[in-house]
């Protein structure tokens, strides 16, 4: 029964005590578990002893299932010198200088979503969830992927969203380590989508190695290119193509789910939050011209987003598998034990937050924000495996709330309760309609 139920929903497998007690141990059917919600003791496992904590295996199966090419693993699913390599590679891509660069695109892009919805009648109704995974993966499509990719959004992101709903199902038999001959429901639902995106990310491959070889000046300096060029100084070794092609399928999909849910959670807090969404508007329009200034400058508007986050963390839940025997505070853990961090219970946890489940992004002003734990607070993870796309989510949600806030006031439809279901990120279990104003 608790299989299924694990299938169903996992985010409700939490138990009160879990949000009082900073480290629990038991074992489970995963082997033995350790939930740890002490920051020390969190910071232990990313950053201290982090060589003794490796992303766990059921972790990497369930990611796996998703990428096109079993051959290669991108980013998120890769171990060892994949990682290190692929990671080395494509930070340049990420520092606070390239990403402020994306800054005009971004806005041009979230302009574009609110020029469609005015384009309605006032007083009209969007669905904020689907909206948001538009413009996320618009704006992520044309920053670090300079529109490479055919096909249109429409298909990318219906096809997106079924493998996700589907892989993002913990399939038993991976949670019971069955053997792999096994056939799995999830891994035979994934299929379909999986190969629309071997498909389209080989013509893009093909189209851009094509492009460098005969007019290299010409070629984007985007994340393709990267990923094409990268051959790791040290070593001289370049990725492989099936590496490249689980890279662009890892960023499209780590790229713009997680981002596209967290803005969701944010305008669907901010509608019954009238008073905060005011104030942010106030200052969206007092927001200097360049938008690469943005996040500096509209401590409010990420604020809220940050509060936002802390509530419904689009990845809930990280584990990692401790190698060898360790302590964590002066709880033991055996060498191949699970260890769990979740977001999801640590932003909420009785000991860490004052009134954890109320909505109060004064949490995050300036004055406020520097008496929150850094380990108790981990929206983006932290240490060697920490988000590499923290920064580029952060400017682009400030952006995007800051275009749409300026523009539209947003009210929400009397009996909508979204709830939040895990599916690898946390997705409302069904639409988020809002009604708009222009303002
Ligand atoms: C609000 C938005 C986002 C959230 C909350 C988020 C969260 C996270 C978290 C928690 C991890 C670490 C997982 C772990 O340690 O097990 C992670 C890793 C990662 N994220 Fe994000 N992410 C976001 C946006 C993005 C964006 C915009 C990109 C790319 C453009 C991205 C690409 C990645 C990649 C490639 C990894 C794997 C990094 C590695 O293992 O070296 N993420 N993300």
């Amino acid at each position: 029964m608790q299989l299924w139920h694990l299938a169903r929903n996992p985010i409700e497998n939490w138990a009160q005590v879990h949000f009082e007690k900073p480290i629990l141990s038991g074992s489970s059917m995963f082997g033995q578990l350790v939930v740890v919600n002490e920051p020390s003791a969190i910071r232990r496992v990313f950053v201290d002893n982090a060589a003794n904590y490796e992303k766990d295996p059921l972790q990497l199966r369930v990611l796996r299932v998703g990428a096109p090419n079993s051959a290669g693993q991108g980013l998120l699913s890769a171990t060892g010198d994949t990682w290190r390599q692929t990671r080395r590679a494509l930070s340049p891509l990420f520092t606070p200088r390239r990403v402020a660069a994306f800054g005009q695109i971004m806005k041009m892009k979230a302009d574009e979503r609110v020029d469609a919805w005015l384009r309605r009648r006032p007083g009209s109704i969007v669905e904020i969830d689907q909206e948001m995974v538009r413009l996320t993966y618009d704006m992520l499509s044309a920053t670090l992927f300079s529109d490479a990719l055919d096909g249109d959004r429409a298909d990318v992101v219906r096809q997106m969203s079924r493998l996700l709903d589907t892989i993002g199902r913990i399939d038993p038999l991976d949670a019971l380590n069955a053997p792999e001959w096994l056939p799995r429901f999830n891994r035979a639902a994934a299929r379909e989508p999986r190969e629309w995106f071997a498909q389209a990310t080989e013509r893009m491959i093909d189209r851009r190695s094509a492009e460098l070889r005969d007019a290299p000046e010409r070629a984007p300096d985007d994340l393709l290119t990267a990923l094409l060029r990268a051959s790791d100084p040290q070593t001289g070794v370049g990725l492989t193509r099936a590496e490249v092609a689980a890279n662009v399928f890892t960023f499209i999909a780590a790229g713009h789910e997680t981002t596209a849910r967290a803005l969701a959670w944010t305008l669907h807090l901010l509608s019954r939050a009238p008073e905060w969404q005011e104030r942010a508007r106030l200052e969206a329009m007092a927001a200097p011209d360049d938008p690469a200034e943005w996040v500096a400058a509209m401590p409010t508007v990420r604020a809220v987003f940050e509060e936002a986050m802390r509530l419904f963390p689009p990845v809930p839940h990280m584990s990692r598998m401790a190698l060898e025997a360790d302590k964590l505070g002066d709880v033991p853990v055996p060498a191949g034990a699970t260890v769990v961090i979740a977001p999801w219970v640590l932003h909420r946890h009785r000991l860490l937050w004052d009134a954890p489940s109320a909505f109060m992004p004064e949490r995050f002003l300036p004055g406020a924000r520097e008496s929150i734990e850094r380990f108790a607070y981990l929206p983006f993870g932290a240490g060697p495996r920490v988000c590499i796309g923290a920064t580029f989510a952060i400017q682009e949600a400030v952006v995007a709330l800051a275009c749409l806030l300026r523009r539209v006031r947003l009210t929400p439809i009397r009996g909508v309760e979204p709830r939040p279901v895990l599916r690898i990120t946390l997705r409302p279990d069904d639409r988020i309609p809002m009604q708009i104003h222009p303002v």
